[in-house]
């Protein structure tokens, strides 16, 4: 359906499959969502159980309104009302204490919610179709990329789910940023597709950001859980080489060529995700590897748009070997790196 005009007849016979207990993927401006209203416990745990979502991960929950954030979290702090009338609807996910009307399988028994309101008019009018908030996760096999396209979510869940709603491919196609506001100072979860510095600026305040934030090291159980395991990961090898100074392209540009070529003479399939920057820099290098350009450095949103779909065809395409550059940690460079790292399995080389 268009994502901008939703057919209301489809919309409401997909609200009416959530009311039944079914489960339904859905488009937001960040990635594909599996959603299940979030008092209907069965489907919820249904909703681990086709994702093969280990059971502590707990699950975002998506609102259409101020009145659906004050029904699922408690004591919402100014700071909260204060992102949200700043970034809401958009990619911007605030964990808060929970109130008695979101059970416990929502959020892996955690005491906190995970709120957010999706900037997408299909979600949207999903979640008020339902009347009720919708409890979603990533609408990928657990481990998997996340899908920005509803072609990505039948790859992985057709058959054991009700449906899936299609509007495309997704915006900004990396998942929200997620910010811990029950803490002081606040904490970055999961660095996504809102900077966390435009929080940092709404918020006057620094955040801070935990290594696992960043994709190094692993989280507290307690804290992030989602962020503890090998996540986004091609079934390939991939290895992310980071540059310790992005001024300098070449020397990045001749490590990854020399290790490509490596690779390539073991015999392997090989592909590089490279940049429009150092495109250039690989002049020749596709007689033997499979170059494949993510977007501009200077860009870094159509970067973070077709990194999960470059992911994927690392797989679809029979690659063996993956190498991806680096990226400055910086605006969407802070989201974009965490993926990688983790897609990686920790598998970095610095130069
Ligand atoms: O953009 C997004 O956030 C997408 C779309 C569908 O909204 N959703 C998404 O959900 O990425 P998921 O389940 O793939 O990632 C949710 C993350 C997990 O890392 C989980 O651990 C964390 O949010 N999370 C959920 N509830 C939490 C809570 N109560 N406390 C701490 N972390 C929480
Ligand atoms: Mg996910």
């Amino acid at each position: 359906m268009d994502p901008e005009h939703p057919d209301r007849r489809l919309i409401k016979e997909a609200a009416e499959v959530l009311r039944r207990g079914g489960l339904i993927a859905f488009p937001t401006e960040t990635v594909y969502g599996l959603g299940a209203l979030i008092h209907l416990r069965d489907a919820v745990r249904r909703i681990f159980e086709v994702k093969g979502r280990p059971p502590d991960n707990p699950l975002i929950v998506h609102v259409a309104s101020l009145d659906q954030l004050r029904e699922v979290a408690i004591d919402v702090p100014r700071k909260a009302l204060k992102l949200a009338e700043a970034f809401w609807p958009g990619p911007l996910t605030l964990v808060l204490p929970k109130s008695g009307s979101v059970p416990d399988e929502v959020t892996a028994g955690l005491p906190k919610v995970a709120v957010r309101m999706p900037a997408h008019a299909v979600a949207l009018a999903l979640i008020e179709e339902a009347g009720a908030p919708v409890a979603a996760p990533s609408a990928n096999l657990s481990g998997r990329p996340s899908p920005t396209s509803a072609e990505h979510v039948l790859r992985d869940l057709g058959g054991r789910i009700e449906g899936v709603l299609d509007a495309g491919e997704t915006l900004y196609g990396v998942e929200s940023t997620i910010v811990d506001l029950t803490v002081s100072p606040p904490a970055l979860l999961r660095p996504g597709a809102m900077p966390i510095e435009k929080v940092e600026e709404v918020l006057g305040e620094k955040v801070a950001i935990p290594d696992f934030a960043r994709g190094l090291g692993e989280a507290e159980r307690a804290l992030a859980p989602g962020t503890r395991y090998r996540h986004y990961a091609p079934q390939a090898v991939l290895l992310v080489i980071e540059a310790s100074d992005y001024g300098d392209l070449r020397r990045l540009a001749e490590v990854v060529r020399r290790t490509a070529l490596a690779k390539a003479a073991e015999g392997l399939k090989v592909c590089v995700l490279c940049t429009e920057e150092t495109l250039p820099l690989y002049a020749g290098l596709e007689a033997s590897v499979a170059l494949k350009c993510l977007g501009s450095r200077r860009n870094l949103f159509t970067v973070a748009r077709n990194l999960f779909k470059a992911l994927r065809s690392i797989d679809d395409e029979g690659f063996e070997f993956a190498i991806a550059e680096g990226f400055e940690e910086r605006g969407l460079g802070l989201a974009i790196m965490n993926r990688l790292r983790k897609a990686s399995g920790f598998n970095i080389v610095r130069v």
